[in-house]
């Protein structure tokens, strides 16, 4: 099936009481969504997966929960307030602003992440390309800077002025120190934070993919330095199948490639770590329902990389509007520990009982992802029709799914039982009693919104004790005794 192109998808997230454009009685605000009732469920419950996943399943992953606004040294420190921006061109005549790497590539298909505002205007000359919205002239390009202001305190000063983050990373360096000691961990291990980010971006676009305010997953994982190389966990992963992609294959013009880690390994085409972190990502997605045939990892250009990675790769996913970004797996080194030892004075280094020496560890991978995105590829991977039912069945899977189970009374005189089944079950599982309509229409309902289990009470119900439990993939019933429907539930939930 052909996916929805992504307004369409914004049009059903909104219909549907997924997302709607922030405060849209005064006409919304470009960049800012709001989650409604179905999609808050969906948001919580894809960041409780990551968690699980990532922090409470490893012994070598523990969390943290940053502020927002913290002190400003952290983004000079960091590199933000110097070098956090991108080229923005601004129209001659209707003053329409526009990224100019994404104008460069959505027309000459050429990434210029990395290039020079010089670079970038000789592109825009030679190529003699106009303002998407009147067609004329661009003036002069300028830079412009990702960080969102704020000041602090009554006294709006220069001394007041902080920054909303545009990443919660560096949180995870600036604690660095007081959560590897209080938590005693051991080299390699990882810190992991779910938090808000806000990016002033020049133009968002489609939908949730590029916001201004948005939600991230990230975990910065630490590995000693002379260990860079060697991924104690990579047997984990080494059956794992992904679609790799190069720098090298990308300048030569070539197509993907898919393969086995193990054998991405032999041939030398990615480290230890990247690979590890790539197929352990991936894992995530596909474990919880996306196809895989929608990712590719891709390694960086060497002018796209940002100032502090030494080599970063992509988990990418094929929207409708091309292969796009979902995950940015870099090697940041020692950069950051040393930028805030360098700004704060404090030494961050940490003892090394092999070697008895102090130490600064590396990060050698980021897998750093944004909670929208995520929510992106699940709807897409998720949304089918049925020309059949001749309704939108979202496919997602039960662990996601914001609504667990529909309760229905096949007619209204079976309303007090049902009642009974709901109040059984609604504690446990995120369940909804619908008494409207037909039973064809409740299924239909249940089915565009991606409930999994629809239970029918029906007059067999008040002698046998049973209900009839219906599966919203292939519509399949099966018969089950009221005494076990939470236990049978639980485990259509976690294995459907
Ligand atoms: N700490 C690393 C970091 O911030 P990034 O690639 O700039 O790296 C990480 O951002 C992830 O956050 C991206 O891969 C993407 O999933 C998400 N992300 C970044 N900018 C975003 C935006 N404007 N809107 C929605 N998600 C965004």
């Amino acid at each position: 099936m052909e996916k929805l192109s992504i307004e369409a998808m914004a049009t059903f997230c909104k219909k549907k009481g997924f997302v709607y454009p922030s405060a849209e009685i005064y006409g919304g605000l470009a960049g800012f969504w709001d989650f409604g009732h179905l999609g808050v469920e969906l948001k919580n419950n894809i960041k409780n997966e990551w968690w699980n996943y990532h922090v409470k399943q490893r012994e070598d992953i523990m969390g943290i929960d940053g502020s927002i606004i913290t002190h400003p040294k952290v983004w000079e420190a960091s590199g933000h307030v110097e070098n956090f921006e991108d080229v923005m061109l601004t129209c001659s005549k209707c003053n329409e602003k526009t990224r100019a790497d994404h104008l460069i590539e959505e027309k000459l298909k050429t990434n210029v992440e990395g290039r020079s505002v010089d670079e970038i205007n000789k592109i825009i000359k030679k190529n003699n390309l106009k303002c998407p919205k009147c067609n004329s002239d661009f003036k002069e390009l300028k830079k412009f800077s990702l960080m969102l202001k704020t000041s602090i305190g009554p006294l709006e000063d220069k001394s007041s002025i902080s920054y909303l983050r545009p990443e919660t990373a560096q949180l995870i360096f600036a604690n660095f120190k007081l959560v590897s000691d209080n938590a005693r961990l051991k080299l390699p291990f990882g810190i992991a934070q779910i938090g808000k980010g806000f990016r002033n971006e020049i133009s968002p676009r489609d939908f949730l993919f590029r916001c201004r305010e948005f939600e991230m997953m990230e975990i910065e994982y630490f590995v000693h330095p002379d260990k860079a190389e060697k991924c104690p966990s990579i047997k984990e992963v080494e059956n794992e199948e992904l679609n790799f992609l190069t720098s090298e294959m990308q300048q030569k013009k070539q197509e993907p490639k898919e393969m086995k880690v193990k054998d991405a390994l032999k041939k030398k085409l990615v480290s230890e770590w990247h690979a590890y972190w790539l197929a352990t990502e991936q894992k995530w997605f596909t474990d919880l329902g996306a196809k895989p045939e929608n990712f590719r990892v891709r390694q960086h250009l060497k002018e796209e990389k940002s100032h502090y990675a030494t080599d970063t790769w992509d988990l990418e996913y094929n929207f409708p509007f091309g292969w796009k970004e979902l995950q940015g797996i870099a090697n940041r080194t020692d950069f950051d520990l040393k930028q805030h030892m360098k700004f704060s004075g404090n030494d961050l280094s940490i003892f090394d009982e092999e070697t008895k020496k102090k130490i600064i560890p590396y990060v050698i991978a980021e897998p750093s992802q944004g909670v929208e995105r995520a929510f992106l590829v699940f709807m897409f991977d998720s949304y089918t029709y049925d020309k059949k039912r001749g309704n939108a069945v979202l496919k997602l899977h039960p662990k996601l799914a914001p609504v667990k189970v529909g309760i229905f009374p096949l007619v209204n005189k079976l309303d007090n039982e049902a009642k009974k089944v709901y109040d059984l079950l609604k504690s446990d599982f995120n369940s909804i009693f619908d008494k409207s309509g037909s039973i064809g229409r409740r299924y239909a309902r249940a089915d565009e919104i991606g409930i999994p289990y629809c239970i029918t009470i029906d007059f067999d119900s008040l002698k046998d004790k049973k209900v009839t439990v219906r599966n919203r993939n292939d519509t399949k019933q099966i018969r089950v005794k009221i005494n076990d429907l939470k236990e049978t539930m639980g485990k259509l939930i976690d294995n459907p």
